[in-house]
């Protein structure tokens, strides 16, 4: 990709994919304004980058300073959400707040500070249990957990705000995100850093259902790469598009992946289904490859070792 120099805001830069793209945009020399509430975002994500960066603490669902970090910035990259199913389904207010209402005030910020074009992370919880697997982005759209209908809802709104003379805007549904920096210790943590986890710790992993349910696991880096194509490639606007590494992998499969790396561990310990979650889950990625010119470079096994080599 050429080199950009350009300014952005990333909300949730504190979390764990922004801090990734983050560090990705200050390594090319590009300037980056972080707005975060903190709320499961860590400072210490940040510590050690160098370069152009400034932290915003705000709330986004909130008016405040924060808002003024978006003014003359080229593009918003989007990730600041409450980012847990089973948190939503516990707390759904919480989650259309900081998702629905902190989506139309980045919008409006974004409106109000000429800001060029909006990245939104959306989720492929946006599909719900779908009929056809691979999924693609023109099949129906059916939010099984108030998050997923919190991150629909943020998509619209990008399309809203767009079509009423917003900025121009992109939508991303990415498919189960793992690598450095997710937190294994929270409650809501994804499956990839809890098994990995319980496996360090001698314990038995523990699968919620029978284990076969599938998912499309996809490296942080090759997020952070969609998300540049995304910002920087004019046909883009407008669209959505599925960011995976468009394979298909059985929680089962996933732990036997970890058990050769990590053989300490012992046999998984199973628990019944989670209310929200999907039982299949996995991308047709043609539309981004096509459009964004996005290629999936780290694949299910390299990322976990890389997961693992990062500590
Ligand atoms: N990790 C995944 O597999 C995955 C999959 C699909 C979509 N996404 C989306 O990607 C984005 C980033 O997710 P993540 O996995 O890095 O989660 P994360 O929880 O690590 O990051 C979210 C960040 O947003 C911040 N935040 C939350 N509410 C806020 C508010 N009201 N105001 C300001 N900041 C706020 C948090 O402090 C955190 O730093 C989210 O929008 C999430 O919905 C993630």
């Amino acid at each position: 990709m050429a080199p950009s120099m350009g300014v952005w805001v990333v909300t949730g830069g504190a979390g764990f994919i922004g801090s990734h793209l983050v560090a990705w945009l200050l390594g090319r020399g590009d300037e980056v304004r972080v707005v975060d509430n903190l709320s499961t975002g860590k400072r210490e994500n940040l510590k050690g980058l160098t370069g152009q960066l400034s932290f915003e603490q705000g709330d986004i669902a909130s008016e405040g300073a924060w808002e003024k970090a978006l003014a003359g910035a080229e593009g918003v990259f989007h990730l600041a959400a409450v980012s847990s199913v089973p948190r939503s389904v516990e707390r759904p207010a919480e989650s259309v707040r900081a998702n629905v209402l902190g989506t139309a005030r980045v919008l409006a910020a974004a409106r109000a500070g000429k800001v060029r074009r909006v990245v939104y992370a959306s989720s492929s919880s946006v599909y719900g249990d779908t009929r056809r697997l691979p999924v693609r982005e023109d099949d129906p759209t059916n939010p099984l957990s108030p998050y997923a209908a919190s991150k629909l809802g943020g998509e619209f709104l990008c399309r809203a705000f767009r079509a009423t003379g917003g900025p121009e805007a992109v939508c991303l549904r990415f498919f189960n995100v793992f690598g450095p920096r997710q937190d294994p210790t929270s409650a809501y943590a994804a499956v990839i850093p809890r098994f990995i986890a319980a496996l360090r710790a001698g314990k038995p992993p523990e699968v919620y259902g029978d284990g076969e349910q599938t998912r499309d696991f996809t490296y942080v880096e090759n997020v952070v790469d969609a998300l540049v194509c995304a910002m920087e490639t004019r046909a883009a606007d407008g669209g959505a598009f599925n960011v995976a590494a468009g394979g298909r992998t059985s929680i089962n499969r996933l732990l036997a992946i970890l058990g050769e790396r990590l053989p300490g561990g012992k046999g998984a310990r199973y628990s019944p289904a989670r209310i929200g979650d999907v039982k299949h889950s996995s991308a047709d990625i043609s539309r981004a490859r096509e459009a964004l010119g996005y290629e999936p470079r780290v694949d299910l096994a390299s990322g976990i070792d890389r997961l693992l080599a990062a500590g």
